[in-house]
């Protein structure tokens, strides 16, 4: 990424903030002894300024210039870790103006706005440093996350240039994983095509792979079930590049290479709302309007199934579609797959909305008016949540608009969601994962090729 992008990024946020700002990468956490550790991942708000995922480093910002706050590597570091670069090339890299060792950032947090990082060691170190609870942001921490939010809500060119690497190599490995599926037996098998693909472009993967025929277990971190014939297996799986940005894509197949006549009806459904969605995406407009029109078009397809009885308005308005439909329909997109999700709503809720307290609009991560330049999801499911469906309270609301015989004929149909990641552009769209074919002829000849 090039130092002019990131100055201007620095030069932006100096238009927007009084005070002098200071962010924390974070550093790397202990797994089960301190000197084994999970592979460290910078703060996105430290990336998106600084550009480099430096470990254990502080940077502080005043009128577009940046100082750098970092140790040199103790000497034993080159035993274990290698050669490191000299401080001063760091610094170079990332355009600093000044840098020096971390003991001395306590002379330079005078009036200065911090944002809350992840990690929990520097999280504390940061609290002990401006003697304050920095999370959630009040004061003039609050104002800095609001200036930090109106710039990463939309992408420039060299974080689209990352968003679209990262895109085509989740594309490569979805397009691994059902080539991979004929001769797996286990989903793990599956998983390891898919990130291996991930692993061998020196990315990683951009949060834990769902690659599961359990798909209505919404977050499934399950790699063991054995592959069925019948079964739909869901694959979620993004990459990350290295320098920090996101891809985010689902799609579902069936193990045997071709969908059965009731996991056809409803895939079919499922991609009908993620088509209506993304016609509907231009600037402008509600992306809580995108979710309910999911919402809608689920509910129609499923009345035409003969699964929900009434009118789509009234079942939308009583939440039924939520019954199959539990979640949103996406998220914001950037560094972070749930883009800026560390600060809880105030990135995805516009200023002065708050959570619906309402069974189908309760997990809208997202509920602000789309502008150009923003990348966001667009995944509609449908899913069998023995939770949800065995619910007494919600059998009892529900009992009359469910037909629950003829839900029963779609048994082999526990979960299908299609993901795909889409920039709002000044005239609609660009899917950034549009090469991922979705429809089912499309896919069925794509595992039939493999087969
Ligand atoms: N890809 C996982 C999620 O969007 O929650
Ligand atoms: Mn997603």
């Amino acid at each position: 990424m090039s130092l002019t992008t990131i100055k201007l990024r620095r030069q932006r946020l100096a238009q927007l903030v009084e005070n002098p700002v200071i962010l924390f990468s974070g550093g790397a956490v202990s797994r089960n002894f301190p000197a084994n550790r999970f592979p460290f991942r910078a703060s996105s708000h430290f990336l998106y300024f600084a550009g480099l995922p430096l470990e254990n480093a502080v940077i502080r910002l005043e009128n577009g210039k940046l100082e750098l706050f970092l140790d040199e590597a103790p000497p034993g570091a080159a035993l274990w870790q290698g050669e490191m670069p000299k401080l001063e090339a760091i610094a170079a890299s990332i355009g600093a103006d000044a840098f020096y060792p971390l003991a001395e950032l306590s002379e330079y947090t005078a009036n200065a706005a911090t944002v809350a990082v992840c990690d929990p060691n520097t999280y504390q170190y940061q609290c002990e440093l401006f003697n304050r609870l920095v999370a959630p942001p009040m004061g003039k921490d609050l104002a800095l996350v609001k200036a930090i939010v109106s710039l990463r809500l939309t992408h420039d060119e060299a974080a689209l240039v990352e968003l679209r690497k990262a895109a085509a190599v989740a594309i490569a490995a979805h397009q691994a994983g059902m080539r991979a599926t004929d001769g797996a037996k286990t989903e793990a098998e599956v998983r390891g095509a898919m990130e291996g693909v991930i692993i061998a472009q020196n990315m990683s993967c951009a949060y834990g792979s769902i690659v599961t025929v359990h798909g209505e277990v919404l977050h499934n971190e399950r790699y063991d079930h054995q592959l069925q014939p019948g079964d739909l297996l869901l694959a979620d799986v993004g990459a990350e590049t290295s320098l920090g940005w996101a891809s985010d894509i689902t799609r579902t197949w069936p193990v045997s290479g071709k969908f059965s006549p009731t996991q056809r009806d409803i895939y079919e459904l499922v991609l009908a709302a993620h088509d209506a969605c993304i016609e509907k995406i231009s600037p402008g407009v509600e992306y809580r309007e995108i979710h309910l029109l999911a919402a809608a078009v689920i509910a129609q397809g499923l009345v035409d199934l003969g699964i929900l009885r009434g009118n789509v308005a009234d079942l939308v308005a009583m939440d039924a579609h939520a019954l199959f439909f539990p979640h949103g329909i996406g998220h914001l997109l950037g560094l972070d797959v749930h883009d800026l999700e560390d600060l809880g709503d105030l990135a995805g809720y516009e200023s002065g909305r708050v959570r619906s307290d309402r069974f189908g609009l309760g997990y809208l991560r997202l509920d602000r008016p789309l502008q150009a330049g923003m990348l966001v999801t667009i995944e509609p499911g449908f899913y069998q949540v023995p939770a949800i469906l065995t619910n007494r309270d919600l059998r009892a609301k529900y009992e009359t608009v469910v037909n629950w015989e003829r839900l029963a004929q779609f048994q082999d149909v526990r979960g299908i969601r299609i993901e795909d990641d889409v920039l709002v552009t000044p005239s609609g769209t660009e899917i950034l994962t549009a090469e991922l074919p979705n429809s089912v002829t499309a896919i069925e000849s794509l595992l039939m090729v493999n087969g």
